[in-house]
Parts: C-alpha cells; sequence; structure tokens
C-alpha cells in the first residue's frame, strides 16, 4: 500500500487533506494523526474490522485495548455507560488536553477496542489537526501510538513514516508533538481514582481536582510474570531501543565518571553534562526542565538507534510534574535496571 503523507499548516487552508483522511477513515481505512502528546494510529473506533487493522499495522497484542478519540464533550455519552462527577471534573479542567479516562463502557464499543474489558478509555485531545480530523471522520476514532510495537513512540510524522510507511494508507503531518510523552491514563471504575500512566496532565494538577487519587503500583514497579494489571499496557516492555538501557542515580560528576569509565558506551544525558563527558552522547534536555525533556525523550531514543549504540547510560531524571511520566517511560526502556551511583 502506498501511504499519502499531507503536510498540515493550517486546519483552515488545508482542510481538502483533512476531508479527505475523514473520508479514508470512514471507509475503514488507517491514518497517522497529529497530537499534542505523540502521533497516533487512527481508525474509526465503531468498526471491528478498521480497528483489527490497526493491531495489524503495528503487531500489537490482542490484549491491549486503545484510546478512542472525541472532538466534542456530546461524542462522549454515547460511548460510555455512566459518566461520574470526578470525570464531569476532569473535563471542565483538563479537557481538551493530554488525559485519557477511563470509564465503564457502553454496547457501541466494539470489544476489539477495549480488548475484551467492560471498560473504555476516552480522550478528548486539544490539538487543532486531531480535533479536525475526528470532526471530518464523523466518528470517534480508536488511536495507539502510530510505532511498531515495541518501539518509542513517534513525535514526528517522519517516526510514523519509518515505523509504519507502506502498511497505511495516509499521514498527517502537522510537524513535531508538543507534549511528547502520551496522555495521562486515569481509572475511574477502581474505588478511587487511580493513575495508571503518568503522561502531560501531571499527578499533582489530578490532586487539585481529586484530592484521593492514588498512583498505580505499576507505574514505577516491575510487575510480577503473569500479573493481573488494571492497565494491560503496564506489562509489556516499551519504548525500547534496540540497546541496553540503564539509568543512573547520581550527581553530574557521579554520572559522567560512570559512563567515561564504560567502553563504548553512549550517554542519554542533559544538556549540563555534555562538558564532563568523553564519548558519544545525546541530549535530552536539561536538567531542571522536564517538559523539554519529555519533548525531546523519544526522538532521542531513535536517534540512538541510528547511531548505532549497544549500550546507553541514562541519567535519572527528576520525577515531579512531567517529570514522573519521563521516568515512568525511561523505566520501560530500560528494563526496569536503575543503578544508585
Ligand atoms: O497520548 C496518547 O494517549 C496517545 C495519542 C495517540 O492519543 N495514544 C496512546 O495510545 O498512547 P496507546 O495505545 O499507545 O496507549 C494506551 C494505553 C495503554 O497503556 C493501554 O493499556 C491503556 O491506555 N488503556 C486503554 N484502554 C484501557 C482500559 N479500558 N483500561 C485500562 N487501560 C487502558
Ligand atoms: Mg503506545
Amino acid at each position: 500500500m502506498e501511504t499519502t503523507t499531507y503536510k498540515i499548516t493550517d486546519v483552515e487552508k488545508d482542510r481538502e487533506a483533512i476531508k479527505a483522511c475523514g473520508e479514508l477513515l470512514a471507509a475503514g481505512g488507517l491514518v497517522g494523526m497529529p497530537t499534542e502528546t505523540v502521533y497516533g494510529l487512527a481508525a474509526n473506533a465503531l468498526d471491528p474490522v478498521a480497528v483489527e487493522a490497526i493491531f495489524t499495522a503495528k503487531g500489537r497484542p490482542q490484549d491491549n485495548p486503545l484510546i478512542v478519540h472525541i472532538s466534542d464533550m456530546n461524542m462522549l455519552y454515547d460511548l460510555v455507560n455512566t459518566v461520574p462527577e470526578s470525570a464531569v471534573a476532569l473535563a471542565g479542567r483538563f479537557w481538551p488536553g493530554p488525559l485519557t479516562m477511563v470509564f465503564p463502557k457502553s454496547e457501541k464499543i466494539p470489544s476489539v477496542v477495549s480488548a475484551g474489558m467492560d471498560s473504555v478509555a476516552i480522550r478528548f485531545p486539544s490539538h487543532p489537526v486531531a480535533r479536525a480530523l475526528i470532526a471530518a471522520a464523523g466518528v470517534p476514532l480508536a488511536a495507539p501510538s502510530a510505532n511498531l510495537s515495541g518501539h518509542p513512540s513517534p513525535t514526528t510524522a517522519k517516526h510514523v513514516e519509518e515505523d509504519l510507511g507502506g502498511r497505511i494508507a495516509a499521514i498527517l503531518d502537522a510537524g513535531p508533538c508538543g507534549v511528547g510523552v502520551e496522555s495521562t491514563v486515569i481509572s475511574l471504575v477502581e474505588e478511587r481514582p487511580t493513575l495508571l500512566r503518568p503522561g502531560g496532565i501531571t499527578f499533582e494538577q489530578l490532586k487539585e481536582v481529586l484530592p484521593d487519587v492514588q498512583i498505580s503500583t505499576g507505574v514505577l514497579n516491575q510487575l510480577p510474570e503473569g500479573a493481573k494489571v488494571r492497565s494491560p499496557g503496564m506489562k509489556y516492555k516499551h519504548y525500547a531501543p534496540k540497546a541496553e538501557v540503564t539509568i543512573l542515580d547520581g550527581d553530574r560528576e557521579q554520572y559522567a565518571a560512570y559512563v567515561n569509565g564504560e567502553e563504548g558506551a553512549y550517554a542519554l544525558c542533559f544538556t549540563e553534562d555534555i562538558p564532563l563527558l568523553k564519548g558519544p552522547y545525546v541530549s535530552y534536555g536539561s536538567e531542571g526542565d522536564s517538559g523539554e525533556q519529555a519533548e525531546l525523550l523519544f526522538a532521542c531514543l531513535r536517534k540512538l538507534d541510528e547511531l548505532g549504540a549497544e549500550k546507553v547510560f541514562a541519567h535519572m531524571p527528576a520525577q515531579t510534574g512531567v517529570g514522573l511520566a519521563v521516568y515512568n517511560r525511561l523505566l520501560r526502556s530500560a528494563a526496569f535496571r536503575v543503578i544508585k551511583l
């Protein structure tokens, strides 16, 4: 299949391309969709055959459910069984934006979307092109990140082409994603609201609206083999470059000394570490700027692959604010290897 990439600079000016992609989606096709977090691989969420094609294109395990994307609040009520008050409060504060909420699902959601579970994850993205595309398709869109399963999530259209070119009908290229890590996932079907995946909306922000929100243990801990998880995405090794990644927890001098002592190693470092390093490095932003680290992390992991890195030592990020999401993704790409210096 030939993949057509459409450059989008303005939702109004480029509305023909968005309309064409909306028609592709309505006809059961797959489209690479820019969002404020990462690029998604979209299909009509109400068409089980189209959704099935997402799993095939990505090589995604069948038991990992998809997020359904909406472009206005009215679309929500058809897709879920109940809208708890906590959801109304969160939506009022954070939608449209990088927050996904898990609800009890309605019968309209095909079981391939929810991987057989009785809940469904819904997100109302803020990216103008994502919203215009959903509106043009006229249906809610199921969309996982648009990478091959196990690869780092794509933050540019080029990343989508690298992974899925030839497997999908079209890509809308609206430039690099601003947030850079996937949306925050919160479950509202537990006794207490539970953070399943940290992301662009921080735990601290969620707490302001829902003081009793808790962090699921799977967020920062490796789950035992065969454990029953609330969010199937937690159990897969994710975001992994080909290299073996290890996180080093220490200050600038300790970090540099360790990496400099490792023959052939690459540093995945902060900009402030660069003057102390003797070997090759890729910098994922300034030490104090979690937002910048989130924006750059996935592109850096891809870059390390391009460079042929086999052994990578990442400098441990702060875990507050968006830093929690950065650390969560890095932990998975490092298969939970952390060395305390
Ligand atoms: O930012 C994002 O969320 C991006 C963009 C494209 O919107 N999408 C994304 O989708 O990251 P994906 O499929 O890569 O990750 C979805 C995560 C997985 O960890 C999955 O297990 C979880 O959400 N999830 C989906 N439905 C769920 C459900 N019903 N209950 C619990 N977790 C669910
Ligand atoms: Mg993903």
